[in-house]
């Protein structure tokens, strides 16, 4: 989808104007994909706009900067402060939230450790993410999730959206909003860019960290929202046809929010339609993002938004 632009970019710890955030084609990262990133919501409320998670996102950032040995010389609590003054500085909400950190310019050859290290937010108008208004028709990929042991799938990291990309395009060629990977050895693992939710007997499940998923935030999100709603729920690996006989199913992510899998390989998903259980998910964290609902997990950053735009 088309990127809509803002006007500023926080870089290096000052804001700078939106087409100044240049980088050189000889980057480290523009050849050996060395960078890691985040994507994070900031939601519209009744009384202003907040930031969905913000220091998990940014914790996150730092787990995934530490197994890639590159040093951010941000804290987390500076670099949820920086994103507060970019959204605040660009005045649009609700938006999508892009902080990315990456190996610079200088240095050519694989090794990272002596290319210097950057770091941009960006914030930007984002809708919805997976197409499709009555849940989502989606395939099992024919490619399979990062191995472990060759990419690891708890970074964020933009090598990684290699593979995502190829699972996405399959997907769309044959007619898919989106696909699901299994692991390498065959169990559920994760859609290009959302994690997998199955429900089956009233039981929610989802797959482990061990099938070569992200340790999504909205993942964690829903299993808070799931427990505190009394949903059992179960996270183990899970075969691929457990897809075709579930009682429901849904992905959770921060584009993708929670979206409702309507079939899978054209095979429906229950009836269809968006079940019960997800159905109480799905509208308790849409309550809580959008402030209908008190804060009362304290996920939201409040910002102040004076120009609102609507996404
Ligand atoms: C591969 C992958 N899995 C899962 C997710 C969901 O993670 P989160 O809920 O933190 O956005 C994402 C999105 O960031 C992703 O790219």
């Amino acid at each position: 989808m088309p990127l809509q632009t803002t006007t500023h970019i926080w870089h290096n710890g000052r804001l700078i104007r939106w087409e100044d955030a240049n980088i050189h084609v000889m980057s480290h990262v523009v050849h050996y994909g060395s960078s890691v990133f985040e994507g994070i919501r900031c939601y519209q409320q009744p009384n202003g706009a907040g930031i969905f998670r913000l220091q998990e996102h940014m914790a996150r950032l730092h787990d995934s900067a530490k197994i890639y040995r590159m040093p951010l010389p941000f804290t987390i609590d500076q670099l949820a402060e920086a994103v507060v003054d970019v959204v605040e500085a660009n005045g649009v909400a609700p938006c999508y939230i892009r902080p990315i950190a990456f190996r610079g310019y200088g240095e050519i050859g694989v090794n990272p450790l002596r290319a210097p290290v950057e770091i941009y937010i960006a914030n930007f108008p984002w809708g919805k993410y997976v197409p499709g208004n009555d849940g989502a028709d989606v395939c099992v990929s024919s490619w399979s999730r990062l191995a472990p042991n060759t990419m690891p799938s708890l970074a964020k990291a933009g090598a990684n959206y290699m593979n995502s990309q190829l699972i996405r395009m399959e997907a769309e060629i044959n007619g898919y909003s989106e696909g699901i990977a299994l692991d390498v050895n065959g169990y559920l693992s994760e859609g290009s860019g959302e994690n997998l939710f199955v429900v089956r007997g009233g039981i929610l499940y989802t797959t482990p960290l061990a099938n070569s998923v992200l340790n999504g935030i909205t993942r964690s999100s829903v299993l808070t929202i799931a427990k505190d709603l009394g949903i059992e729920v179960i996270e183990q690996s899970m075969p691929r046809e457990l897809l075709y006989i579930c009682d429901e199913a849904f992905f959770t992510g921060t584009a993708a929010e929670v979206t409702h899998l309507r079939s899978v390989d054209r095979i429906t998903v229950g009836d269809g339609t968006m079940g019960p259980i997800t159905r109480a998910i799905h509208d308790e964290f849409f309550a809580l993002v959008n402030g209908t609902k008190p804060d009362r997990f304290n996920w939201l950053t409040p910002v102040e938004v004076k120009v609102p735009v609507t996404a």
